[in-house]
């Protein structure tokens, strides 16, 4: 029997399986994340915390939980969690790969459709009665996406997924940029890799999807931006702080670039406050790419599985890499 934390309302289910294994679980029924003084006063009782990507766990609060086993993070992305302080003190850390993959792929290209045909602003328009009947000259002409060039920065799995969708259903050109070659996304879908600069010239939509590193933040500043065609769209539903949001400001204010669809911040859940009022292709979530109600439950069992894996002596299914 092991006490284990969750940091967040989880799916019943999720509990339920805990339960049954013995342990006994706290789940903080708050929707706002977990304080650190809380936290730090709780991981000292518990063999595993159950986190979301909003919880902070570092070096402090991994020292202050001594009988820690495993950290399971409801999330793909663990920027969130010390991994290497997590390491030394022999604390397994997993997270949920794969089973978000082909939701967060499908967000991606509903953001990117619905910013070149400003699907949005129509939708407003229409519900605000401004609609009179069908003219040539639409007040929302948009961009074709068809068979246009698109750019995959981090050809991982959610970038191969928006490859695939991009190539097999819109005939599109795909370039991508990874410090890794992908050779089955290029023979599957004659993806090309190029150098980020070329990319960022060459493509009419491009779309993140690599890891926040120290390496990718602000990966997209103004240089980059200005690299970019002005009739080309970003799309972002991998980590906010990969853009410099100030930056995609000015480069939608000046321009540089037509549109943006982007589901992640730089300082969640704040957003720049100029980005809310573009509106012109403009398209901005609520950092919902993984949001399904399947993809998030699957999400919550996995976390469960690695949990009930590591207490119970064995390897967890999930481990993260430093
Ligand atoms: C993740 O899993 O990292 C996603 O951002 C959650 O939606």
């Amino acid at each position: 029997m092991a006490r284990i934390l969750i940091t967040q309302r989880v799916f019943p289910e999720a509990i339920d399986r805990l339960r049954a294994a013995g342990h006994v679980v706290e789940m903080r029924e708050a929707s706002e994340p977990i304080s650190r003084e809380e936290l730090l006063r709780k991981v000292a009782e518990i063999k595993a915390l159950v986190c979301l990507l909003t919880d902070k766990i570092d070096a402090e609060i991994i020292a202050a939980g001594p009988t820690l086993q495993i950290i399971a993070n409801i999330a793909v992305g663990y920027e969130n969690i010390d991994v290497e302080a997590a390491r030394a003190a022999g604390i397994v850390v997993t997270n949920t790969p794969e089973v978000l993959t082909e939701t967060t792929a499908d967000l991606t290209f509903a953001l990117l459709l619905a910013a070149a045909r400003r699907i949005p602003e129509a939708d407003a328009y229409l519900r605000c009665g401004a609609y009179q009947g069908w003219e040539l000259i639409q007040p929302h002409l948009g961009l074709d996406v068809y068979e246009k060039t698109l750019g995959i920065v981090g050809m991982g799995r959610i970038g191969t997924a928006v490859a695939r969708r991009g190539r097999l259903g819109f005939a599109m050109t795909v370039l991508y940029h990874d410090h890794h070659r992908n050779e089955a996304v290029e023979e599957e879908l004659q993806a090309k890799m190029v150098p980020f600069e070329l990319l960022l010239s060459e493509s009419d939509f491009v779309s993140i999807h690599t890891p926040l590193i120290p390496n990718t933040h602000h990966l997209f500043n103004r240089e980059a931006f200005r690299r970019m065609k002005r009739t080309a769209i970003l799309v972002n539903a991998a980590r906010g702080p990969i853009v410099d949001e100030e930056a995609l400001v000015w480069a939608l204010q000046q321009n540089e670039i037509a549109g943006a669809g982007i589901d992640v911040y730089e300082h969640e859940p704040k957003v720049h406050r100029e980005l809310l009022t573009l509106r012109e292709r403009v398209v901005l979530l609520p950092h919902i790419g993984s949001a399904t109600e399947e993809t998030r439950r699957a999400m919550a069992q996995i976390a469960v599985d690695n949990v009930l894996a590591v207490l119970a002596g064995e390897a967890p299914l999930n481990p993260v890499a430093l």
